[in-house]
């Protein structure tokens, strides 16, 4: 698909007023997506697990405007209160995708949104919201375009199809990686040419054989560190440009994912924890590589790192790990040793986390309308 078939079609519904709310997830990467091209188009090609806690859930309240339809017109309301640290975000969302959806000046919205997962955590909210952001959006266009009740079965597969990838063509011009937020239970963003259908410009679910050692994977993430980031992923994105090792960087991550391939079709979860803390650690070497260069890690990031590493030696069990652009840890492990793995968390590696705090994830299904 090209840009160009995301454009709108006929509105032939005139809808004064109304809602929607979807309930999105957030995602975690484990070939990961740093560096961009202009209209959020990836450098590389990136696969996350969908989370299935770590959720925003979004309602989305439109009235038509009398008159003055010239500019966005919307508030937003974060957990219940007024919020207008948000509003920048949405205004340049709603400027990138006004080509694609030319009703949004024609309405004024209320934005509704709250998180599963604790305000502050230090986990990104923008995947999960703005792909709950964008799906309540698609959800309207669909309900201004007449909806044709003699469409046969294959038709209105093919309807469900393209707002699914409208919906992530569109998540991805708020966050590359929301993109990757609509479907379960693996998503795969970038065009490879061994993942049939991807595309640079939306996720694509995962439909390659998958070991029966992936089902149900946890991922306890540690809270190391809940402040705000000190370095955007912005500007982290923006220091691969002219970056000395980006080159090779992003030739690495498309082997990467022909590697992983292999991997979840095998099922073989050494050389699963080999690649996902290898990518981990590479992102946060462009980091600490690029000019101007920082840190995101935290001595307690470090301190878990080497406590998996110690128990993993010790006991043989298939414990990993992965970062975000933060310093929390992803821990992540397979269902048949959750117990004992789990067992080791709360005993040994909650202490290294900001008050005690962590939170039980593991890979889910994708979003849902509410
Ligand atoms: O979606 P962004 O622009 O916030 O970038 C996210 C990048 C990483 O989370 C570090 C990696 C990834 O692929 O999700």
């Amino acid at each position: 698909m090209k840009e160009t078939q995301f454009l709108p079609r006929n509105y032939s519904n005139n809808i004064a007023c109304g809602e929607v709310a979807w309930s999105s997830p957030s995602n975690i990467a484990l070939v990961k997506y740093w560096g961009k091209k202009k209209y959020q188009i990836p450098q590389n090609q990136s696969i996350s697990f969908t989370l299935d806690a770590c959720k925003t859930k979004t309602k989305l309240h439109f009235e038509k405007k009398d008159q003055n339809n010239d500019g966005f017109s919307f508030d937003v309301i974060f957990e219940g209160a007024k919020n207008e640290g948000f509003k920048p975000k949405i205004e340049t969302f709603f400027k990138r995708i006004d080509a694609y959806l030319p009703f949004l000046k024609t309405y004024h919205f209320t934005i509704e949104t709250s998180n599963t997962f604790p305000h502050s955590s230090g986990i990104a909210s923008s995947a999960s919201g703005m792909s709950a952001l964008a799906l309540c959006l698609v959800d309207l266009e669909k309900q201004l375009i007449a909806s044709d009740a003699s469409l046969e079965e294959q038709d209105r597969s093919v309807e469900e199809d393209y707002f699914v990838k409208k919906a992530s063509f569109l998540a991805r011009l708020g966050s590359g990686s929301a993109c990757r937020s609509i479907e379960g239970d693996i998503v795969v963003w970038g065009e490879h040419d061994e993942i049939e259908g991807s595309s640079d410009l939306y996720g694509v679910r995962y439909l390659e054989e998958v070991h029966e050692n992936f089902k149900n994977y946890h991922d306890t993430i540690l809270l190391v560190d809940k402040g705000e980031k000190q370095v955007s992923s912005t500007v982290g994105h923006d220091l691969m440009h002219g970056h000395p090792f980006a080159k090779e960087r992003f030739g690495q991550a498309e082997e990467n994912i022909t590697k992983i391939k292999a991997i979840l079709k095998s099922g073989d979860l050494k050389a699963f924890i080999a690649l996902i803390e290898s990518e981990a650690l590479t992102l946060h070497a462009m980091m600490m590589t690029s000019m101007p260069y920082f840190i995101l890690m935290k001595p307690n990031t470090l301190e878990i790192i080497n406590k998996i590493w110690a128990f993993r030696e010790e006991t043989g069990l298939h414990i990993g790990f992965t970062l975000d652009a933060g310093a929390n840890v992803h821990v992540l492990y397979p269902e048949n040793e959750a117990e004992e793995i789990y067992e080791f968390i709360n005993t040994e590696l909650v202490a290294y986390c900001q008050n005690g705090h962590y939170i039980c994830d593991r890979i889910g299904f994708g979003a849902c309308k509410l």
